[in-house]
């Protein structure tokens, strides 16, 4: 009886507390995200910091976890002078505090899926603090353009950024992407099921002066970073393979075998006329030599190319 009241009161309490915050938020909810840009500008321009930074937004803050996390990752050191923490605290990236404590009455610049600023705006507080050359490409890269906010892949409140963990990259990339999701989950692909490799061991989250964000400026660079032994030189050269090695191959996965975007007789038909050359070969007994096994590959199986003086088909 007695646990019943006290959970009756709780509740009440709980409810109370919600009423009153969702009515403190609705003083700026219904603003449409140019509206709350002008008004954070002019907050911005009339500075009103709070002089006691961070205690001041820990009064109302502090029982949020997802807040309190701040303490535990970079931004929230004291010993790094160039720290938000040491210096405009919270304020550094929300914003100076004006009239938010006076009953929630002022927005503060909010990040995030629910943030209703525009990513670039959210992104230009990122990069008063993060402007080094590293970052440049950041501003031709697709994920700018595509307004993709900094705070999509980072995660400033807590201990550790998922970004910045090799066991949580691919999930961070693949919440967006996810046909690359699918693929890298097909029968035969590169190991990123495994976070045995990132999707940035081949693309940079910032952008690169190349194709497809790639780290190397070609694909066939970004391939023979790990499969040197296909560089080559080889006396006799495969034409597709010294141009584009994803002409035959899906970097993230692919139901066929050695990650191939279809198998043979297909996979060389798309450049070699099925004619004439079939009668030509004799198929051993009891094998299909164009349909079954390795099809071209039974004979033609040095395909990326052959360093025999007799190679030229790629036969040895
Ligand atoms: C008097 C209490 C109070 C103080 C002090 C306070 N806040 Fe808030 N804050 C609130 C309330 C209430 C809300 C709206 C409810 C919510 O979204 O949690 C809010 C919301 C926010 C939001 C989310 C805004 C949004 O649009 O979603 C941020 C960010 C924030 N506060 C940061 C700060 C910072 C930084 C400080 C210190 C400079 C601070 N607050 C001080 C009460 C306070
Ligand atoms: C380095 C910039 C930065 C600093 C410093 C910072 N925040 Fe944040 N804050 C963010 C970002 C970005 C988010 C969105 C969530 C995320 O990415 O971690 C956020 C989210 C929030 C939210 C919304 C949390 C929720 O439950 O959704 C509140 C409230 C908040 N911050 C308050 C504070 C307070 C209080 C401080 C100081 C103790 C602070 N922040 C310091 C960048 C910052
Ligand atoms: C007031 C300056 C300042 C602002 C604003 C700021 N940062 Fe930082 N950030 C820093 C400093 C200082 C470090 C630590 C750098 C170091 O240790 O070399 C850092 C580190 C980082 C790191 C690496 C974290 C790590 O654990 O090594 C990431 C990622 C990052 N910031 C993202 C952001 C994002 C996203 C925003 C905007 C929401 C932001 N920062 C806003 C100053 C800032
Ligand atoms: C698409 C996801 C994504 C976006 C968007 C993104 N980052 Fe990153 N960021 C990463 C990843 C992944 C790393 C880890 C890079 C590494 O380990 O080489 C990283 C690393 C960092 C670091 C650590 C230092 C460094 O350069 O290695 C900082 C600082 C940083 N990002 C800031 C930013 C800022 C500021 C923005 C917005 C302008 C931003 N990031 C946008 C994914 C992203
Ligand atoms: C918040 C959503 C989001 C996240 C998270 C995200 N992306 Fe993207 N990314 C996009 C959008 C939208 C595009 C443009 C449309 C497309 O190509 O799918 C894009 C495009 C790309 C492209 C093509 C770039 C080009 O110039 O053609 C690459 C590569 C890429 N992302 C890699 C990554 C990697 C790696 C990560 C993780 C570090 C990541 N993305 C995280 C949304 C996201
Ligand atoms: C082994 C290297 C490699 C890895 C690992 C890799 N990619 Fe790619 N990715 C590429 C190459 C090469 C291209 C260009 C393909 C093309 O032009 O057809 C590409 C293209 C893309 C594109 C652009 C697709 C389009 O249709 O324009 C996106 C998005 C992308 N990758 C996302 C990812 C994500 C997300 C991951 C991690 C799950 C990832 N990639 C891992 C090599 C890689
Ligand atoms: C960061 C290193 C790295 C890069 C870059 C890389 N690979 Fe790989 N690749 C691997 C690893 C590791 C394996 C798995 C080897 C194993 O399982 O024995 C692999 C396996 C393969 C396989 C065989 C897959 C199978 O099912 O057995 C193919 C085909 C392949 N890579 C093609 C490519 C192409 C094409 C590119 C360029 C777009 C590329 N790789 C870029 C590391 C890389
Ligand atoms: C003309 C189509 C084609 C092109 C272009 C091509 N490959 Fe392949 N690749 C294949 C085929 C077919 C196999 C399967 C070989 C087999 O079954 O004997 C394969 C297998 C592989 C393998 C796994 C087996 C092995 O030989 O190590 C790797 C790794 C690989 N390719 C990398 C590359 C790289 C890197 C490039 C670009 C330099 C490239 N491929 C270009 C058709 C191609
Ligand atoms: C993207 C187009 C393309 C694909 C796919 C392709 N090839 Fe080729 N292949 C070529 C070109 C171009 C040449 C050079 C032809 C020339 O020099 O006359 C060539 C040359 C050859 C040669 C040497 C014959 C000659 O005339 O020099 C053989 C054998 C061969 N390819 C077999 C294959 C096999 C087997 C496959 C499938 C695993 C395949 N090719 C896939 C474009 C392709
Ligand atoms: C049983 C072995 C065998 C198989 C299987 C095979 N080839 Fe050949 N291929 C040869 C031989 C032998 C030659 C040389 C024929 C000649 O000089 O008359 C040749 C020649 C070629 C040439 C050079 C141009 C030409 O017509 O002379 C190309 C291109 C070629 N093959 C592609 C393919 C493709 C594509 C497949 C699969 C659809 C394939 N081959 C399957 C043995 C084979």
């Amino acid at each position: 009886m007695i646990c019943r009241l006290v959970k009756r009161v709780l509740v009440g309490i709980a409810a109370l507390a919600w009423v009153s915050v969702s009515v403190n938020a609705a003083r700026w909810d219904h603003l449409t995200g140019e509206q709350l840009e002008q008004k954070l500008t002019e907050k911005f321009t009339q500075g009103q910091y709070s002089p006691k930074g961070a205690d001041s937004c820990l009064m109302c803050h502090r029982k949020n976890e997802v807040v309190m996390a701040i303490f535990d990752g970079a931004h929230g050191s004291m010993n790094n002078k160039q720290s938000p923490m040491a210096g405009l605290q919270c304020e550094a990236c929300h914003g100076p505090q004006g009239k938010h404590n006076k009953g929630g009455k002022e927005p503060m610049i909010a990040f995030g899926e629910e943030s209703k600023l525009s990513a670039s705006a959210q992104n230009s507080v990122c990069q008063g603090c993060h402007n080094d050359p590293k970052q440049m490409a950041w501003h031709t890269s697709t994920h700018n353009l595509e307004e993709i906010a900094c705070a999509d892949c980072h995660n400033v409140h807590s201990a550790k950024d998922p970004a910045l963990d090799k066991l949580t990259i691919n999930d961070t990339c693949t919440s967006c992407h996810s046909k690359e999701k699918a693929d890298m989950n097909k029968r035969s692909s590169h190991p990123l099921k495994w976070d045995q490799m990132t999707c940035i061991d081949c693309h940079s989250p910032h952008g690169s002066m190349n194709e497809s964000a790639l780290n190397k400026p070609t694909i066939n660079d970004t391939c023979y970073s790990c499969h040197a032994e296909k560089r080559g030189p080889v006396l006799w050269e495969h034409a597709p393979v010294t141009e584009n090695c994803v002409t035959c191959h899906n970097p993230h996965g692919s139901v066929n075998d050695d990650l191939l975007n279809s198998r043979a007789p297909q996979l060389c038909q798309q450049c070699h006329a099925p004619d004439g050359h079939a009668s030509r070969v004799v198929p051993e007994p009891g094998m299909d030599a164009f349909g079954g096994g390795k099809s071209c590959l039974n004979c033609h199986n040095k395909i990326h190319g052959s360093n025999h003086p007799s190679g030229s088909l790629f036969q040895r």
